[in-house]
């Protein structure tokens, strides 16, 4: 299947959201006209998205529950067959107009990982794009300008949306005709140019979402996503997403946190392998997971039974006790795994280099594996159910954020707060989401009750920490939120 082309905006949001969106497009069309005297020829649009339920496991290979967001990236786009150049330019005027030139069909463009540089998320796009369209022999000259609504650093997920933007206006551009599943599968991997070893739980809900409608994401065997509808239930439920305002780019922090949180996981995969004698030793816990139980009998599998059964083995295998303690150093863990610290450090800390003492294996398993079952069971409940949906929906939200404290520390005391704050307030679930460490929270209440919970959190949260903020600045961190519509292309403007 490949990404729609729309000519009317109403495919792509909420009738609630035209009032704003038209005058944006306009205003965009308008800008590139005067900037570059041409007009464009049509508008890459690709959301950011709100992770519901299943956070840090998508790199594990375990299955996400997120959903795309009104808030996304547009970018407009013009062609020219006399030149091989790149002019980037963004609506907002803090980030200051690039060009770059097609490099060739080897290096395509150069990235430098090391400069935090906003160009550096569309030359992801481009190149992941352009290294595979063996076909092509020059690819396009661009005219672009870029306008996104998704707070950087908020984990919501800014640099996928604009990096999936990116890549789709490469695809129209050079008539590409790539589907959504090749756009999502080569974005993942591009996006990792900048720095940072995320999974693939962004660019597939910013790429495959749809109106309505949460995102089923599994990645083994290989990525798959499937329409997951919420829960009927009266009054209706609602998602209210509150920014912390505490910036937690994942890039700056990454040796400490979240490239961190990655390697962790891949050591537990390997002790796991080792100590379970694992056929096929693997470093993603969800191969082990596969492995382990592949010869059991079929009527005795059950994904949730088996998470529990790996977690309460795991626990018993880890040496020192099962608290985890503060961790293993490294040379601990090339005994524990058999693989040698050289080889771990090149293999795992070389290409995305970490910052830490010690590893903590233990609490990370915890996390991992009790959170992929968390997601079964929130899937499971929106599928067939309960009389207490809603309430049991919330409760798995709750214990997510509780396992992300304690377990996998990607909170922070202001996200606890502002979860602390909901829960008192009317939201029967909240919890951090994306990678943490800042940035949003997510939170379940009634439709009947989103004011109330918007106006607390204003006041007690808001208002305390950050009193400076105006009224419109307010409105931008706390907001009701549906589930939008992926990726797509529109044309329904004057050319
Ligand atoms: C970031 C990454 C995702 C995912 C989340 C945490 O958003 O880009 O791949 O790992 O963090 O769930």
């Amino acid at each position: 299947m490949s990404v729609p082309v729309y000519d009317s905006l109403d495919k792509i949001y909420d009738t609630s959201a035209l009032e704003r969106q038209g005058p944006r497009y306009d205003a965009l069309v308008k800008k590139f006209t005067e900037k570059y005297g041409r007009k464009p020829e049509f508008i890459a649009r690709s959301p950011g998205r709100v992770n519901l339920i299943g956070e840090h496991i998508d790199y594990c290979g375990f299955g996400v529950l997120p959903m795309a967001i009104e808030r996304d990236v547009i970018i407009a786009v013009a062609t020219t067959n006399d030149d091989t150049k790149v002019r980037l330019a963004n609506v907002n005027s803090k980030y200051g107009d690039r060009e770059f030139e097609y490099e060739g069909k080897d290096t395509v463009v150069t990235i430098d990982a090391t400069k935090h540089e906003w160009s550096n998320y569309f030359k992801c796009g481009y190149k992941g794009m352009l290294e595979r369209a063996d076909s092509l022999s020059q690819p396009k000259g661009m005219y672009l300008l870029i306008d996104g609504s998704v707070p950087a650093g908020s984990g919501l997920s800014s640099s996928a949306a604009f990096v999936c933007a990116s890549a789709l206006a490469v695809i129209q551009a050079n008539n590409l005709g790539l589907t959504k599943q090749e756009l999502t599968e080569i974005a993942i991997v591009a996006e990792r140019n900048v720095g940072v070893n995320s999974g693939g739980m962004d660019q597939s809900a910013s790429v495959f979402s749809e109106k309505q409608y949460a995102l089923s994401v599994e990645f083994v065997p290989k990525l798959k996503t499937s329409l997951v509808k919420l829960p009927t239930v009266d009054p209706p439920m609602a998602f209210v997403i509150a920014n912390t305002l505490v910036t937690a780019d994942k890039f700056v922090t990454a040796p400490r946190n979240y490239n961190l949180r990655v390697v962790e996981t891949k050591m537990a995969a390997l002790f796991l392998s080792k100590a379970l004698w694992i056929d096929n030793p693997s470093d993603s816990l969800k191969e082990v997971c596969e492995d382990y139980f592949k010869d059991a009998d079929y009527r005795e599998r059950n994904p949730i039974y088996d998470l529990k059964r790996l977690l309460d083995t795991a626990l018993t295998a880890f040496p020192k006790d099962s608290s985890g303690g503060q961790g293993y150093t490294l040379d601990e863990v090339a005994e524990m795994t058999g693989v040698p610290a050289q080889t771990l450090k090149e293999k795992y800390m070389t290409r995305f280099p970490v910052e830490t003492d010690y590893f903590r294996l233990v609490q990370r398993t915890k996390h991992i594996l009790t959170e992929a079952k968390r997601v079964i069971e929130f899937k499971t409940t929106c599928e067939s159910p309960p009389a207490d949906a809603f309430a049991t929906l919330g409760a798995i939200m709750n214990a997510s954020q509780e396992s992300c404290d304690t377990n996998y520390n990607c909170s922070c005391p202001e996200i606890n707060a502002v979860c602390e704050i909901a829960r008192e307030n009317g939201a029967v679930g909240a919890r951090l989401t994306g990678a943490g460490w800042g940035g949003c929270t997510v939170m379940l209440t009634r439709e009947d009750k989103v004011q109330k919970l918007i106006k607390a959190l204003k006041q007690k949260y808001y208002k305390k920490n950050f009193p400076e903020l105006t009224e419109e600045e307010l409105d931008d961190a706390v907001l009701a939120t549906k589930p939008g519509s992926g990726s797509a292309i529109f044309v329904g403007f004057d050319k």
